[in-house]
């Protein structure tokens, strides 16, 4: 496939609502946990999620030969009191479909957020990810910086 066309077949967008109908629950389940949503649950999510503006964003990938979404990823951008009250990006939920990896989409990916965390002001923009995919980060631009924490509840 030339560059052109592939281009033309795989489009990096904003994530819409009609994507529930073009599998992007389906691609979040190979990343974790997600059960499927009813219309009216998804719908909700994505209405609290566009009240956040330009500060909570999610990118897709759709093929569009096969009308699919193929490749996700989301930034928040957390406003702070620091450095002269400055942004930073999270990035969060990066995937990309089985079928089609390997082929710089999760690049893409990354390169969508990044821009978007740059152009609103962050300072930095930063993920926790496993020891398997810090390479692929590495190949995004990004270095290993500190240790994660966590503390999950039973709720
Ligand atoms: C990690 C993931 C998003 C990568 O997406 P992808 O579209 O296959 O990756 P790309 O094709 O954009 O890879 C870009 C570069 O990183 C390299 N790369 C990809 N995955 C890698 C890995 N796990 N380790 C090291 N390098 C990797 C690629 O070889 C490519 O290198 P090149 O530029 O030299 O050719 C994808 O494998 C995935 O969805 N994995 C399962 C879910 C997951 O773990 N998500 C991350 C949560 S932190």
């Amino acid at each position: 496939m030339s560059m052109e066309e592939e281009s033309e077949r795989f489009e990096v967008r904003k994530l819409e609502i009609s994507d529930k109908t073009k599998g992007f629950i389906e691609l979040l389940q190979q990343l974790t946990v997600c059960n499927s949503l009813s219309d009216d649950e998804f719908n909700s999510r994505f209405q609290d999620l566009s009240s956040y503006g330009d500060d909570h964003m999610i990118c897709v990938i759709e093929d569009k030969n096969l009308k699919k979404i193929v490749g996700t990823g989301s930034v928040f951008l957390e406003k702070k009191f620091v450095r002269n009250c400055g942004k930073v990006g999270h990035i969060e939920d990066v995937v990309v479909d089985l079928s089609a990896r390997g082929m710089k989409l999760g690049q893409k990916v990354i390169e969508f957020l990044t821009n978007h965390a740059k152009l609103n002001g962050c300072y930095k923009v930063i993920l926790d990810c496993s020891v398997e995919n810090k390479g692929f980060y590495e190949k995004c631009g990004f270095k290993h910086k500190e240790i994660q924490m966590a503390m999950y509840f039973d709720n």
